[in-house]
């Protein structure tokens, strides 16, 4: 072996997982004695997609029932607090509001909605830090698009969105052919990735290659398919240290399960999600009798008869589990996705993500078929809650203030009408879920609340406050299509400094005093009977009235500008945290080019 080749071998070895497969071990043996070509390196480092078997833990627990919280959200939660409690006395010293009496629970729910969600969401987040309001964040929620923009956040180590449109996101190549004029390539290497997990016996599928995909253009560049897409969320606080620290949000990726044989998820179809610490569901119907998790780390695992694996749970996979919805688009799939690149996958039915089912044998009601041997998981706006709020107003995490970040396309034009809110107050009524009332979809136009902040939930003490922030045009058209597969740095440019305005409303004096009073309202223990006088007049003014004008508006077509509820506004209150002034607009405001295929996908469009 020359020395060159030695050393490399040596490098190699250290990057090796110590738990790798005994195949795998003896394969990297043989080419340490054999001095094989450097092909078969490849071999190990394809091992980065795939999952590798490790023990099986003697000590673990499998499965526990969805009675508190995990072991490792507790932890990080001791961690985040102190940071957040910091965070939160800066923020109401500046607004000249009083400290809470406890520290603030504070979580986002991050709409679906392809790369319009995550751009909108990540300028309304980029609005978040300019104000400090991120360090007092919690959890964030996501779903679809909404899984992108929180886990691009995380994964990036909380970078802002200017930032990571200018040095990180490759929003400019095709999100799915990959490079232009390197399609042939891409698709090569990820039907490499994708097949080494197929050969360990594991089912792959259209997620893979999406997920994949998707991770190529908003992961770390250390984590593309050209370096090392290897980045699980069990490893979120080895590779992230702000987030070992507390100082980064808790990330929550949701999904929801499907019966194997239904084309698409019902309203209450039960939800999953993927955290850094587990995998599972809380009961729908019940929170207390019927959910479980697992330990996300050995997802993929039969500790049953011996067989563990770890890396099954790749951001990667997850975001692409997240924005399952090939189900839902029927031929159209097979033109996104040439068969003939895949040979491996039949389009047709391997269009639903599939995972081992760690809950088999399990009998809480939340399992349709505990003798299932796999859960078929899809996007969950395919239930119309397209804003993941559950996790949010589960009891166990306490939340007392959810920003409710919604770039759902309802409308026409994709623009976001209400439906996800109203639709999870619907299916969670009588149940253990704390969701505040909200009105219809019409109500929701007919009072323009979703053209501006409000707030629901002022009257009640036992839900957490949400602050519903919809996507709006401010200063660019910010209503790309779900389906939009490629866009210029510029123009997302423009649409991040839209969307951090419908977050700073652009300035508007006492706005960032009314955020913060929403945001600590219950964790001053307060009611309508008892709030500040300046909370009170700004939840006068922000606050739902409980009208819900049900009439069939007319069509909903917001013009760019400061909507006309937010530039008629005189807050008779401190002006608070001054936002940032708007950034320069480059280029012109032009309605967006749209995807030609869309009407060929009505359901991706409510996503
Ligand atoms: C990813 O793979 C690299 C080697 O390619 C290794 O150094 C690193 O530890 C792996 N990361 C994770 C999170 O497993
Ligand atoms: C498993 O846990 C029990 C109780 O804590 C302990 O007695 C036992 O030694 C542990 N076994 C192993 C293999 O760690
Ligand atoms: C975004 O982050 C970059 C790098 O930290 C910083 O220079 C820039 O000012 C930030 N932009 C905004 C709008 O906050
Ligand atoms: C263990 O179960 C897995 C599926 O969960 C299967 O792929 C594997 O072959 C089984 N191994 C043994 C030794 O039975
Ligand atoms: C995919 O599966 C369906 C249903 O089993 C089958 O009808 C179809 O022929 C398969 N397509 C390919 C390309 O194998
Ligand atoms: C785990 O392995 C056992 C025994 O081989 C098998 O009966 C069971 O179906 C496997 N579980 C899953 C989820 O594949
Ligand atoms: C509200 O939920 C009920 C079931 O509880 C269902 O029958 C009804 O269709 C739902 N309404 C809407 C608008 O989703
Ligand atoms: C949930 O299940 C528990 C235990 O079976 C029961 O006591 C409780 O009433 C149920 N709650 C709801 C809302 O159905
Ligand atoms: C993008 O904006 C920069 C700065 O305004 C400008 O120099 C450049 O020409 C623009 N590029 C495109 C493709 O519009
Ligand atoms: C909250 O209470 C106020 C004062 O009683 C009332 O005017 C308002 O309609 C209530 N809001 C809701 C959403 O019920
Ligand atoms: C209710 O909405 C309809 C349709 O937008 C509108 O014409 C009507 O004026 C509204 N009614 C009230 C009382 O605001
Ligand atoms: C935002 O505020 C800036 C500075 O006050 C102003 O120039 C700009 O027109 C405003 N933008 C909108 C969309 O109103």
């Amino acid at each position: 072996m020359a020395p060159t080749t030695l050393a490399m071998a040596l490098a190699m070895a250290a990057l090796v997982p110590l738990t790798l497969a005994d195949d795998l071990l003896a394969t990297y043996a043989q080419y340490l004695q054999m001095g094989a070509a450097v092909s078969q390196l490849d071999v190990v480092a394809q091992q980065g997609y795939a999952p590798y078997r490790v023990d099986c833990p003697a000590n673990l627990t499998w499965v526990r029932p969805a009675t508190g919280l995990a072991d490792g959200e507790s932890k990080f939660l001791q961690q985040r607090t102190p940071n957040v409690e910091a965070a939160v006395a800066k923020i109401v010293a500046d607004a000249g509001i009083s400290k809470p009496q406890r520290t603030p629970v504070i979580g986002i729910a991050m709409s679906g909605g392809g790369y319009r969600a995550m751009i909108t969401t990540m300028g309304q987040v980029q609005g978040l830090q300019s104000s400090g309001w991120m360090d007092a964040v919690s959890y964030i929620s996501g779903l679809s698009g909404g899984s992108w923009a929180a886990t691009t956040y995380v994964a990036n180590g909380g970078r802002n969105a200017s930032d990571l449109n200018e040095n990180v996101w490759d929003l400019g190549t095709d999100l799915i052919s990959g490079p232009a004029g390197g399609k042939d390539a891409f698709y090569t290497r990820l039907a490499e990735l994708v097949k080494a997990k197929a050969d360990l016996g594991f089912p792959v599928q259209i997620t893979d290659i999406w997920g994949l995909s998707i991770a190529n253009h908003v992961l770390p560049l250390d984590f593309r398919t050209d370096t090392s897409p290897n980045f699980t969320i069990s490893k979120l606080a080895a590779n992230v240290p702000a987030f070992a620290n507390g100082n980064l949000p808790m990330p929550i990726i949701v999904a929801a399960e499907i019966p194997h044989t239904t084309a698409a998820a019902a309203k209450t179809a039960p939800l999953y999600e993927f955290t850094p610490f587990e995998f599972g569901t809380w009961d729908s119907s019940n929170v207390t009798n019927g959910g479980y998790f697992t330990p996300v780390e050995f997802l993929g695992s039969n500790h049953t008869n011996g067989t563990c694996y770890n890396g099954f749970d790749q951001l990667s996979f997850i975001t692409g589990v997240s924005a399952t919805l090939f189900n839902n688009l029927g031929s159209l799939t097979s033109a996104l996705f040439d068969p003939t690149s895949f040979p491996f996958l039949n389009v047709t039915t391997q269009n639903v993500a599939t995972v081992p089912n760690p809950f088999q044998g399990y009998t809480g009601s939340e399992n349709p078929d505990p003798a299932d041997t796999e859960l078929t998981l899809v996007d969950a706006g395919e239930t119309d809650q397209n804003l993941p709020l559950l996790p949010l107003i589960v009891p166990e995490r306490k939340v007392d203030a959810i920003l409710a970040l919604d770039a759902s396309a309802d409308t026409k034009n994709n623009w976001p009408d209400g439906t996800s809110l109203y639709t999870t107050y619907n299916a969670t009524s009588g149940t253990d879920f704390k969701m505040p009332m909200v009105p219809s979809p019409n109500g929701f136009i007919n009072g323009g609340f979703n053209t501006r902040p409000t707030f629901f939930g002022c009257n009640d003490t036992d839900t957490p406050l949400i602050i519903y922030l919809p996507n709006y045009p401010y200063s660019a058209w910010t209503n790309i299509s779900s389906l939009t597969l490629t866009q210029s740095t510029n123009v997302t440019a423009t649409q991040i400094v839209s969307a951090e305005s419908s977050l700073t409303l652009n300035g508007t004096a006492g706005w960032p005093t009314c955020l913060a009073c929403a945001l600590t309202d219950r964790a001053n223990g307060y009611t309508a009977a008892n709030r500040s006088s300046v909370c009170a007049e700004c939840f006068s003014v922000f606050c739902w009235n409980g009208e819900d004008n049900s009439t069939q508006p007319d069509a909903y077509t917001p013009t760019i500008g400061t909507p006309s509820f937010v530039s008629s506004l005189k807050l008779n209150v401190p002006s608070g945290v001054s936002a940032k002034p708007e950034k320069s607009l480059a280029g012109a405001l032009t309605v967006p080019s749209v995807f030609a295929l869309a009407t060929a996908a009505v359901a991706w469009l409510a996503i």
